[in-house]
């Protein structure tokens, strides 16, 4: 059988880069990474890889069809992972164009180049990977499933939804073989410093202050990102065509409990009194239309694929919390925004 030319998107990003280095690690397959490495795409996340036997990485971007058509031809796509997006919720609320422009355009423009490389009923297989977002908001009790009604709420949640939809309808009306998976948030290295968790991380190691929207009392289930791959991972390889395949760390924190957690394992690490990074924690104004809970049936995907996630949220955090330590420079090249010459002094001589 010839060997699988897998087009990855987002790439560079914090889980498609987990993602390319895992196929990398596992796989024989030829892997080629798209990334327009937009603010949140950096090429350092794929150190020690760009130069592997099996790798392309190409930079550009999901809404150009000729770099799509250029890709699929000379690199015979067999597969695609989608990833690229848009994905921080506050820059959505700021700038929500943007998250229609590469989250719906993008996902649309990259699925009729499929559709016409593919043709119908091709086995070759287009997976997107979503969010819970795309569910609502959930109260006290109760999860969502599969079956959940779509009930997104802010400009990026209506985004990844309405892509959701794209894809589902390229598979009703034009025979596309897709899978969707959608998942709680990820945690894990490499992250971008916006969101929650390295946020807090390098503000606690700053000593400044660690802004908590509201009250704190939002709720998210967290999801070790390589678990998230490994989800993926049996998903791509055995997931059935046209389904969705919910994903969750079964592992729900209120805000303000996940930010207290953090400070602990922070001071133990940094050798600081127990108890000094929770005094930088400060409460500020809340997210408009800040979605109160998010929480995963993920039962599916394991009576069907035999998922299930590997680690406990206490184990990842710690392990998270040491690599940011000890990777202090990949942060501080983002914080001063060094990583954007990772490119240039690679590719461009
Ligand atoms: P990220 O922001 O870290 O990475 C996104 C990547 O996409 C970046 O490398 C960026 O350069 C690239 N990109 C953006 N626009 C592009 C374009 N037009 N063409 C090509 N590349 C482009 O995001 P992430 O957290 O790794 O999320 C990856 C995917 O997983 C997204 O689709 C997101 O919606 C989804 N997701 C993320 C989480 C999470 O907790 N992070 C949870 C559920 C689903
Ligand atoms: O649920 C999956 C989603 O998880 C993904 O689809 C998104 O791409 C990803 O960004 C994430 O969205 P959230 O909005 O949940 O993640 P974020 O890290 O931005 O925020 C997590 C929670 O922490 C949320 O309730 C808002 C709150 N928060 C966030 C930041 C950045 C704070 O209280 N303070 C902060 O500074």
């Amino acid at each position: 059988m010839n060997q699988k030319s897998i087009l990855i998107t987002g790439g560079a990003g914090f889980i498609g880069s987990h993602l390319v280095k895992f196929f990398l690690d596992h796989y024989s397959y030829k892997i080629v990474t798209l990334d327009l490495l937009t603010y949140a795409g950096n090429l350092e996340n794929l150190e020690g890889y760009l130069d592997h036997p099996n790798h392309i990485f190409v930079k550009g971007s999901i809404g150009d069809e000729q770099t799509l058509n250029t890709i699929f031809k000379e690199h015979l796509t067999s597969d695609v992972i989608h990833l690229a997006a848009e994905s921080h919720v506050d820059r959505s609320i700021s700038n929500p164009i943007a998250f229609v422009e590469t989250n719906v355009l993008g996902t649309v423009t990259l699925l009729n180049v499929a559709k016409n490389h593919w043709g119908k009923d091709s086995g070759h297989r287009f997976h997107h990977v979503s969010t819970d977002e795309v569910y609502g908001s959930l109260g006290n009790e109760g999860l969502f499933h599969e079956t959940t009604a779509y009930d997104p709420r802010s400009p990026y949640s209506a985004s990844k939804a309405s892509s959701d939809h794209f894809v589902s309808a390229y598979h009703h009306t034009y025979g596309l073989d897709i899978v969707i998976s959608n998942c709680s948030n990820n945690y894990g290295s490499h992250q971008f410093p916006e969101k929650l968790i390295p946020l807090m991380i390098n503000n606690i190691c700053e000593k400044k202050p660690l802004p908590v929207y509201g009250e704190g009392v939002n709720v998210r289930d967290w999801l070790w990102v390589k678990d998230h791959v490994s989800a993926i991972d049996v998903i791509f390889h055995k997931g059935k065509i046209g389904e969705t395949y919910n994903i969750g760390g079964n592992e729900e924190r209120r805000n303000i409990d996940l930010v207290h957690e953090l400070c602990e394992v922070m001071d133990e690490l940094l050798n600081r009194k127990p108890g000094s990074s929770k005094q930088l924690i400060t409460f500020v104004k809340d997210r408009a239309g800040h979605d109160l809970r998010y929480a995963i049936d993920a039962r599916k995907i394991k009576a069907e694929l035999g998922w299930e996630p590997s680690i406990s949220f206490k184990k990842g955090l710690k392990a998270t919390a040491k690599w940011y330590l000890e990777n202090k420079d990949w942060l501080s090249r983002i914080v001063n925004g060094e990583y954007k010459s990772y490119y240039e002094s690679h590719y461009k001589s």
